[in-house]
Parts: structure tokens; C-alpha cells; sequence
């Protein structure tokens, strides 16, 4: 999508459709330009009770005699009596892009000056418009022979006519990037375990870096691997064709020194539980298990395009979880990189197998802080549901960094405990730990598995199992947690 800031008179401007605002209290300065033009007829409109005063209700008017747009769409924000919840600003944001898609306009002008949103800004609005309309529009058809017909919106201007057009500016372009970073992250996810493997993730990779001075990509493979001592990781991928690659994107945009922030990612790119194989019903959806990966590499796609002025590594630990005579056994016990070792009695929880070993490689990078993605346990889907990210630190101080961080990004995240008490639920008979803890508080046991290898860091897990993808008839991938991650990055600077 082409997005334009551009600063005039409301009633003047020529679009396929404009969008603007109002709320109960009266018609909006903009809703007042408009109403002037027209000879009162938004507010006879307005009289006869089309809009309900409900944030995200809204009305298309199909011809404006005498305004310069060619349709209107007047939303709601609601009573007006105070400033808007965030929650009912996306209502207002998410009605305008249901319009835009509904429409076969090809162009469309947007004011949101006269939403006022407590304690946000107007870079804040735009951004977020920015990035609903890009997540709108996105699609997935690589695999279809024949696609739906192409959108016809092509163009939106974003219309500030009281507020300065920097603020929007800088939003069109940080919008843009976190969307596209986003959509990446989709992509990725919604490819199929046939085509996206390891190797597919590690290309993926390399080809991101190709022509970029800042982003070197370098991939270990298994014979890297063994040497490493990675016999955790490299355990998951026993039963598999595909080999396990692990993946890392050293991007130096900071100043020589300076400690990096350590992104990585569970990139399963199929789990099928391994021995300890999964029920058939929904197993597809196993494909999703590279969607912390896909997050990494989409928050790595952003930053190359906002040149952020940092360092920060990516890291990617990639396998593929498979039944065969060569998988590992329940029972198996495995050294990790960190000479710890591991009774697997579950081969289905592999997840923390690959990240225990890419997280004791973090320790080289001195990192500032690590942060690990993954659609780690089914349990944080029965803690939390599809709307809220599982967070887990060591560090109160980096856990409210990226509360904060969800919260600006409406990428919402919630922190659970981690502790002792839950740790000794990993207790073997045989070996250092075991790779379960039972049932009760799964996913707080997970990380407290990962936790025993990142004692040299500040570190925080976010579990995206209920986050990152959407099932039944809107299956697909979410892109979460990039809005978040980026948005955590953006406040370090
Ligand atoms: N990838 C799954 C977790 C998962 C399940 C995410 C369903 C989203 C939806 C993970 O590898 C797994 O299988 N975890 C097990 C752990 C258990 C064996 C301790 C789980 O959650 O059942
Ligand atoms: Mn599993
Ligand atoms: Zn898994």
C-alpha cells in the first residue's frame, strides 16, 4: 500500500473515500467542515439516529453533494465524554479497514485528528492504522492456482489537518516496517512443512542479509553442531530427514561494543511429537511451530528496514520433531552444550531441547539482555487463551521493559511466575533434570527448564502458543510477537 501524509482542509480534499470522526458531544471539527459544505447533512444524519454513538460504529455515505470526496465514512468513537480506551480505538481503526477492503475505491483519505486517545499521541493513531491496514490487506495465495482478484485500494492518505504532519510521518514510516516485519512473520508461518524446513528458515536467513553491510548471517549445521556439544538440540532432529540448522543474524548497527540484544526463536518447523507422538486431530497446525523462528526473522526483516541504530542478534534453533527408528526414545538421556544433562521422557516436549543449547550459545554474544520466543507449551493456551502472550523472566526489570513494550504495540503479553518450588517439579531419577514437569503449571515449568541455562544474562521467554496463530476458518498465521519485540528495541535507543 502507497500511504501519503498530507495536511488541508477537510471538505476540500478529493478522495475515492474519506474517513473521519466523530463522537456524541457534538459534530467533530471535521464532521463540522463536512456538514458545513453539504447544507447540514451530516448533522440530519446524525438527528435521525444512523450512527450509533459506539466506537467502531460507523455509516458510508455514497455521495456528499458538495464536499470533494467521492463517498464519506463517519465513525464513531463513541459518548465523547472522556478520551478513548485503546481497545476502542482499534474498534474505530479496525471499522475503517473493513471498509477499505470492502470498497472497490481505489484511493482512500483518513482523518483521525479528532479521536482523542488517553494517554497516546497522535504518532501513536497513525501508527496503528498504518499497521491494520497493512495486516488487513495481507495474503497468502502462493499456493492456490487461482488467486483472488487484487485488492483495488492502492493509495491512503493519512489527513492531519490540525496536528503537524512530522508525527505522521515518522509513524507511516515505523508502521510500515513493523507491518511488514509482521507479515513476513505470517508468511513464514503459514508456509508448509514440506517447503518450510531448517534449511528453507536458514536461506531465509542468508538471503536477508545478502547486500545488507550491517546483517551477517551465519548458519551451524549438525556436524557444527556435535562439535559444539549441542547434543540437546541436535537430539530433536534424530528422527528427521531435514537437517537441524542453528541460525544466527549478527546485525551491528550500534557502536563497536556495545552489548547486544539476543532475539532467538524455537523453530520447529514441524512437530509431530516425535515417539511420543501427537493425537491426529488439528496436527496440521503442528506447521506453526517455527512461529517464534518466523517472529525473529520478521522483527530481523523490520530493523534492516528502520536501520536501527543498535546491535542485536537473531537466533534461529531449527528442526524438524519426526517419528523413526533413528528418533530419540523416551528415556534417552542427552548432554547439552552446557554439560548438563537431560532425561527426555517426553520426545513431544522438544521445544526447550533446542533453546537449551541456542541460549548456552547466546553466553558468547556478552548480550545486554536474551529474549526467546516459542510456541512452547500447550498449557499456556489453557492459562492465557489466543489473546495474551505468556511472559517469563529472571529480571524483573527486562519483564517490565517488555509489558511496557506490549502494551504501546497492543501486542498484549502477561507475566507469569517462575520460582523454586515449580524447578523441583523437573527433578530425574537418572539424569540432572528432566525434560517435563507434569501437568500443573507447564508452562512455568518450560521456562524454568530454560532457566537453568541462562543464569549468565537477563533473560525473558514469551510463550506464543495461544498467540501466534489463528485456527479454524481464519486459520494463519498472527505475526505476533514482532510488534512487541520491535517495539521493545525501539525503546532502548
Ligand atoms: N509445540 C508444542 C506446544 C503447543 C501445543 C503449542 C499446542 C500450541 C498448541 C510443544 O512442543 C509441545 O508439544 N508441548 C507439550 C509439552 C508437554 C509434553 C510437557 C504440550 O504442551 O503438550
Ligand atoms: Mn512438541
Ligand atoms: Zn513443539
Amino acid at each position: 500500500m502507497e500511504f501519503v501524509v498530507k495536511s488541508g482542509a477537510v471538505a476540500k480534499q478529493k478522495a475515492g473515500l474519506l474517513v473521519i470522526t466523530t463522537d456524541q458531544s457534538g459534530l467533530s471539527p471535521a464532521a463540522s467542515a463536512i456538514d458545513e459544505v453539504s447544507n447540514g447533512m451530516l448533522t440530519s444524519i446524525l438527528k435521525r439516529g444512523d450512527l450509533p454513538y459506539k466506537a467502531g460504529k460507523s455509516v458510508l455515505l455514497p455521495v456528499v453533494p458538495e464536499a470533494a470526496c467521492d463517498q464519506l465514512l463517519l465513525v464513531a468513537t463513541g459518548e465523547g465524554k472522556s478520551a478513548l480506551k485503546e481497545k476502542d480505538y482499534i474498534k474505530v481503526v479496525k471499522a475503517i479497514v473493513a471498509q477499505l477492503k470492502a470498497g472497490t475505491i481505489k484511493d482512500a483519505m483518513i482523518c483521525v485528528d479528532d479521536v482523542d486517545v488517553a494517554e497516546r499521541d497522535q504518532f501513536w493513531k497513525v501508527r496503528q492504522l498504518v499497521e491494520a491496514i497493512e495486516y488487513g490487506f495481507y495474503r497468502f495465495e502462493e499456493f492456490k492456482s487461482k488467486p483472488a482478484p487484487a485488492a483495488t485500494l492502492k493509495k491512503v492518505t493519512i489527513l492531519t489537518d490540525r496536528k503537524g504532519s512530522k508525527p505522521s510521518k515518522d509513524a507511516v514510516e515505523q508502521g510500515k516496517a513493523i507491518a511488514f516485519g509482521r507479515n513476513v512473520a505470517r508468511t513464514l508461518g503459514n508456509l508448509p512443512g514440506n517447503v518450510c524446513h531448517p534449511t528453507f528458515l536458514a536461506d531465509q536467513a542468508k538471503d536477508l542479509a545478502k547486500g545488507n553491510a550491517k546483517l551477517t548471517t551465519k548458519v551451524l549445521g549438525e556436524a557444527d553442531m556435535k562439535k559444539l556439544g549441542m547434543h540437546s538440540l541436535l537430539s530433536v532432529g534424530n528422527g528427521s530427514a531435514q537437517e537441524s540448522k542453528l541460525i544466527l543474524m549478527d546485525y551491528k548497527g550500534g557502536k563497536k561494543g556495545d552489548k547486544p540484544v539476543v532475539l532467538l526463536g524455537k523453530g520447529i518447523t514441524f512437530d509431530t511429537g516425535g515417539i511420543s507422538l501427537k493425537p491426529g486431530a488439528a496436527m496440521d497446525e503442528m506447521k506453526f511451530d517455527m512461529c517464534g523462528a518466523a517472529s525473529i526473522l520478521g522483527v530481523m526483516n523490520t530493523i534492516v528496514q528502520l536501520e536501527l541504530p543498535m546491535n542485536i542478534v537473531g537466533m534461529v534453533a531449527a528442526a524438524e520433531n519426526m517419528p523413526s527408528s533413528t528418533a530419540t526414545r523416551p528415556g534417552d538421556i542427552v548432554t547439552s552444550m552446557s554439560g548438563k544433562t537431560i532425561e527426555i521422557l517426553n520426545t513431544d516436549a522438544e521445544g526447550r531441547l533446542v533453546l537449551c543449547d541456542a541460549l548456552t550459545y547466546a553466553e558468547r554474544y556478552k548480550p545486554k539482555a536474551v529474549v526467546d520466543v516459542a510456541t512452547l507449551t500447550g498449557a499456556c493456551v489453557i492459562a492465557l487463551g489466543h489473546h495474551t502472550t505468556g511472559l517469563l523472566s529472571n529480571n524483573d526489570e527486562l519483564a517490565q521493559q517488555l509489558l511496557t513494550a506490549s502494551n504501546e504495540a497492543m501486542d498484549k503479553a502477561w507475566q507469569l511466575p517462575i520460582g523454586e518450588e515449580y524447578d523441583a517439579q523437573l527433578d530425574s531419577n537418572f539424569a540432572d533434570m528432566a525434560n517435563i514437569g507434569g501437568r500443573p503449571g507447564g508452562t512455568i515449568t518450560a521456562a524454568c527448564f530454560l532457566a537453568r541455562f541462562t543464569e549468565a544474562y537477563p533473560w525473558a521467554h514469551l510463550d506464543i502458543a495461544g498467540t501466534a496463530w489463528s485456527s479454524g476458518k481464519d486459520k494463519g498465521a498472527s505475526g505476533r510477537p514482532v510488534p512487541m519485540l520491535t517495539q521493545y528495541l525501539l525503546n532502548q535507543l
